[in-house]
Order: C-alpha cells, then sequence, then structure tokens
C-alpha cells in the first residue's frame, strides 16, 4: 500500500457515526483533525497533557507556540478563562465566529498548561462551523487545534491536505469539504488593559474597534513575527534562575531529571526518556519546582531530536529569564 492510498484512507465524510467515533477517540487521548470555517484543526482533548504533546510531535514544531482552545459555545468559556466587559462585548457580537480571544486563565483552569506554553493566558475560540460545534458538543471536552499542517506548511483548506500531510499519524480526518473561510482566525489579545491584534484575520480590525468602541494596538514585530508566531516576546520563565544541560547538582538546587533518574532529583519529566511524555509533563513540573522556593533548577540535557528541540527552545529561554 502507498503512503497515499494509507494517507486516504483515514479521510471519512461527517456523519452521527463518525462524529461519534471521532468524539470518543478525542476523549481517549488521541488527534483527530476537524473542520472549522477558517481552516482543518488538528485537534486533542485540551485537558489532557499528553494528547497535547502530541499535536506538537506530530506537527514538529520546533517551539510550543501556545494553541487556540475551542469549545462549542459561549457558556463554557468562563469555566477555563475571565470574562471582563470588554470580552464580554466582544464574544456576544464575533462568536461564534473566526475570532481567537487571549484571555487570562480562570485559577481553577483544568486546561493543559501546554496550551498556554506556561504562560498565565490562553486563546480560546467559538468556532462557527456546524460540523465543529457537532463534534465538540459530541467530544464533551475542550479541543486544543492549531492549523492542521506540518510546521512551516500553508495552512489546509480541505481534509485532503490533512489526510496527505499525516496519514496515519493522525487517529481520523472528519470531512466537511472546503472551509468556508480559508483564512486562520483573528487573534486578539484582552489579557491586558490594551486591546491588541495578534493575527490579522476573519475579523477585520475595523470591526473590532467599532464593538470595543477604544483603538486596538496591532502587535508589532517584537511581540510577534507573523512568520513564526513562536517568537511572541512573551513567555513562560520561572522566578527562579534555571541552567540546562546540568550534570550536577549545586547546593540548594533541584535537579529535574531525564531519562534514568539520578540520586537527589527533584522531578523527571521522563524516567524512560519519552519526549512526549517530558513534553506534557514540562511546564506542570517546571512551575512546581519554581514555586518551591529552590535557588536554582538544574535540568539534566535532554536531546535535540523530535519534541526535544522544542522542550530545549523553551529552557532556553527560561535560562535567559
Ligand atoms: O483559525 C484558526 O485559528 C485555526 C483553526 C484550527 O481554529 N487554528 C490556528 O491555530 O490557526 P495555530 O496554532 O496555527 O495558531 C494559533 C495562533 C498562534 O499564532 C499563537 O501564537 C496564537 O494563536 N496564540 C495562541 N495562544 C496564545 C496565547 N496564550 N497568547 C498569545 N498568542 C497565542
Ligand atoms: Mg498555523
Amino acid at each position: 500500500m502507498t503512503s497515499k492510498t494509507r494517507a486516504m484512507a483515514n479521510a471519512v465524510p461527517m456523519t452521527n457515526v463518525t462524529i461519534s467515533d471521532a468524539a470518543e477517540l478525542l476523549r481517549t487521548g488521541h488527534l483527530v483533525a476537524l473542520p472549522t470555517e477558517t481552516v482543518y484543526g488538528l485537534g486533542a482533548n485540551a485537558l489532557d497533557d499528553t494528547a497535547v504533546a502530541k499535536i506538537y510531535a506530530a506537527k514538529n514544531r520546533p517551539q510550543f507556540n501556545p494553541l487556540i482552545v475551542h469549545l462549542p459555545d459561549i457558556f463554557e468559556v468562563s469555566k477555563y478563562a475571565v470574562m471582563d466587559p470588554r470580552a464580554q462585548k466582544i464574544a456576544e457580537a464575533f462568536w461564534p465566529g473566526p475570532l481567537s480571544l487571549v484571555l487570562k486563565r480562570t485559577d481553577t483552569c483544568a486546561l493543559s498548561p501546554l496550551v498556554s506554553s506556561g504562560l498565565e493566558t490562553v486563546a480560546l475560540r467559538v468556532p462557527a462551523s456546524e460540523s465543529a460545534s457537532r463534534l465538540l458538543r459530541a467530544a464533551d471536552v475542550p479541543v486544543a487545534a492549531p492549523s492542521a499542517n506540518k510546521s512551516g506548511m500553508l495552512s489546509p483548506t480541505e481534509a485532503q491536505h490533512v489526510a496527505d500531510a499525516f496519514g496515519d499519524e493522525v487517529a481520523i480526518v472528519l470531512d466537511d469539504g472546503p472551509c468556508a473561510v480559508g483564512l486562520e482566525s483573528t487573534v486578539l489579545d484582552l489579557s491586558t488593559d490594551q486591546a491588541t491584534l495578534l493575527r490579522a484575520g476573519g475579523i477585520s480590525l475595523e470591526d473590532l474597534t467599532e464593538v470595543l468602541d477604544k483603538p486596538v494596538a496591532v502587535a508589532g514585530h517584537d511581540d510577534f513575527a507573523p512568520k513564526s508566531p513562536g517568537m511572541l516576546s512573551r513567555h513562560y520563565a520561572p522566578q527562579t534562575p534555571l541552567r540546562m544541560n546540568a550534570e550536577n547538582r549545586e547546593d540548594g538546587e533541584a535537579v529535574l531529571g531525564f531519562g534514568s533518574p539520578v540520586t537527589g532529583e527533584h522531578a523527571n519529566l521522563s524516567p524512560t526518556g519519552d519526549l512526549v511524555e517530558a513534553a506534557a509533563n514540562l511546564f506542570r513540573m517546571l512551575h512546581a519546582l519554581d514555586a518551591d522556593g529552590h535557588s536554582g533548577i538544574a535540568v539534566r540535557p535532554i536531546p535535540e531530536d523530535g519534541l526535544g528541540s522544542a522542550i530545549n527552545d523553551r529552557l532556553r529561554r527560561a535560562e535567559l529569564g
């Protein structure tokens, strides 16, 4: 069987049966490609660290860019993010639709820290596509989904693009024909007092400004380079100084291990050296060690292959503080 025929085998039309299969696959930690009105997304259960880590592995992303979490309706949003009156107004005007809002995570937010790249914010979207809503309702879990393309490739607007790119790396590709908008969602940051457009898209700057009745800033290249959103200037860094590739432990330091445990370790990203597991644990363990009052965090060496380069990218930024 050629890779093409194998790839085509898992793009299926949306029916009650395939939606319910895909919903079950999502709930049990598998990757599901789903249609939205903007582009096809590579979805995973946003409550499940390992499922979210699989997205980065499949996309070959060299960095942990934060992901958009998809919800079936506006009422779900306040479970995860703080909706101030501005966000409420914008949500009422544009949701469901091609708009993602970056908001502060609530104190009790159960979403994986990996969807936020460890930040205190999360991007949320209520898609307008009826197919996406049906799946989200059936799955009954929030779904993290970047565009379903390999890193550096074009965003997919047809199921076949996804099947060709991912083949059996994704459990199922739901086919709902070409996407109506065909362009990614607008990303608006409302996590600070100044509303800021992070990415232009389906909803225009003028429309947003009109509803907010206030000027919207447009993120400059320092904050957001359109070609490499991973260069986002705001990134998670622990308060505690961090040291990578540590071969020893200095006084007062916590050791964050990887692979076979060493004596005196405080936590281990993956005792078996599994990079997907390590990615799933990364932000949670860094946050926990950071809160413990150590004088430093010494991270054991992590190989640069696969997800290792995204993990090391984050650690490098954390090392710089
Ligand atoms: O239309 C879309 O938005 C599609 C469909 C599948 O919903 N998704 C999509 O996701 O384009 P992705 O991962 O390719 O782009 C998400 C964008 C990135 O530029 C990312 O940096 C930004 O949203 N983003 C996500 N969470 C963020 C956060 N907490 N703070 C700042 N930017 C964030
Ligand atoms: Mg993308």
